[in-house]
């Protein structure tokens, strides 16, 4: 493997110097040894960079609508992170109260508040009706009735923003289990998210009958699209619009359409990359096209926007040798810190030997953690410089869906983390 395969990840947060790993120019070992191990450890200025790529591609796209970046709290809901995003004026995705309260008190204004719940019980429609302004996206026909009479009992005459999100019959994900539309998930699970297409119409009648304002529309196909996703998404922002379309004939005019989240970073090296410019651009293109009433586009990332300024630094406490395999063990568990690879089969993520990034003679390691479970596992055999008692590994890619994921399985706790 030559160099720039190795360090196909290397960037302003991420890089190497004399075959060490430095994080935002930070020694990665040096940070380790001040703050201890296992941390998470993030860069503003890669969060921010990732930030204005996106807005960078909407400029580009050209156009006279308002675009809105809101972002999907739910990747990482650090109350640092939602005031770096907030100060650039994001929008924010949030999916409970408890995202709604964090993302108020991180200071987000409820108007740029877009809460899709799923399964909302009255005691989350109590929650996040309070702060007026909020938008709150309809995630079922069947959770009208509830959104009514939760609204008359304690906010009368309160005229509640509501957009629906729809589920326009094709979904696209990683991982099965990240496909969030489509009348199944590749694994066969009926897909619970979002209203299907034949009720979208009643939906909307139904929420301005019952005195609500409807005010957008709304589809998520899922998470962590690659190059081989594009033809689909693409047909999915078609089938939106042309049902925005239909709406406005119906009467409804509509303030938003939102394309949902689902583009990210590089997690390892081979994975054809979703082109996200492309992406934005054909959005913008074909809802001008269409010519509808419609003011603002928006896009929800999560991971394009906080998972690729992230790590967690590890240490290796022993390095075991079984049939022949060798196995780095780590001073913490997946479950605790970077759930994905455990969760998802098809999840993973880059691992870099910290003290040794490169080198000649490289062996297959099986990075494992400390839980008595089988798949806590990080990588399975890695190509990397073997490691030794005492080195530092970071997993890469874990700024998003890692610490918001984890649990404190075997009573260990969750890492400290740190923003630089
Ligand atoms: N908007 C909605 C309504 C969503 O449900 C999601 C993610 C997003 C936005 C953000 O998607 P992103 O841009 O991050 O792909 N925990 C998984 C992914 C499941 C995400 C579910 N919804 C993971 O670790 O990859």
């Amino acid at each position: 493997m030559n160099e720039s395969r190795a360090m196909w990840w290397a960037n302003e947060f991420l890089n190497v110097e004399q075959n060490e790993l430095t994080i935002a120019g930070r020694n990665a070992r040096a940070v380790a040894e001040r703050d201890g191990t296992p941390l998470y450890v993030y860069g503003r200025a890669r969060i921010l960079q990732n930030y204005e790529t996106i807005r960078r591609h909407f400029v580009a796209a050209g156009g006279d609508l308002e675009t809105r970046i809101s972002y999907a709290a739910k990747a990482n809901p650090h109350p640092r992170i939602l005031k770096l995003l907030e100060g650039q004026g994001a929008w924010l995705d949030a999916v409970s109260p408890g995202e709604v309260r964090t993302a108020l008190e991180a200071g987000f204004p409820a108007r740029r508040i877009l809460y899709t719940g799923t399964s909302v019980s009255e005691d989350d429609l109590k929650a996040v009706f309070a702060p007026d302004g909020i938008t709150v996206n309809i995630d079922a026909l069947e959770q009208m009735d509830l959104m009514k009479e939760v609204r008359d009992r304690w906010f009368r005459r309160r005229r509640i923003r509501v957009a629906v999100r729809w589920n326009p019959g094709l979904g696209r994900g990683f991982s099965p289990r990240a496909v969030t539309a489509g009348e199944r998930s590749a694994d066969g699970t009926p897909v619970k998210f979002g209203v299907e297409a034949a009720k979208v119409g009643r939906v909307f009648g139904k929420a301005a009958r019952f005195g609500f304002l409807p005010v957008g529309l709304h589809q998520h196909l899922g998470s962590g699209w690659v190059r081989e996703d594009f033809p689909a998404v693409k047909e999915a922002v078609r089938r939106m619009v042309r049902k925005a379309g239909v709406l406005e004939q119906r009467g409804f005019r509509l303030e938003f359409l939102d394309f949902g989240g689902g583009f990210g970073p590089r997690f390892y090296r081979t994975q054809g990359l979703f082109p996200a410019a492309d992406y934005i651009r054909h959005i913008v293109r074909t809802v001008a096209k269409a010519g509808l009433s419609i003011k603002a586009v928006a896009v929800e990332p999560g991971k394009a926007l906080v998972a690729d300024a992230g790590v967690l630094l590890l240490r290796v406490v022993y390095v075991k040798k079984s049939y022949g395999h060798v196995i780095a063990c780590v001073n913490a568990g997946t479950f605790n810190t970077v759930p994905r690879p455990a969760v998802y089969a098809q999840a993973s993520h880059e691992i870099v030997n910290a003290d040794r990034v490169d080198g000649p003679n490289k062996v297959r390691v099986t990075v494992a953690g400390h839980l008595c479970e089988t798949g806590d596992v990080f990588g399975k055999e890695r190509l990397m410089p073997m490691p030794r008692r005492g080195d530092i590994l970071a997993v890469l890619c874990a700024g998003g869906y890692s610490r918001s994921m984890a649990s404190r399985y075997n009573s260990r706790p969750i890492p400290k983390d740190l923003i630089i």
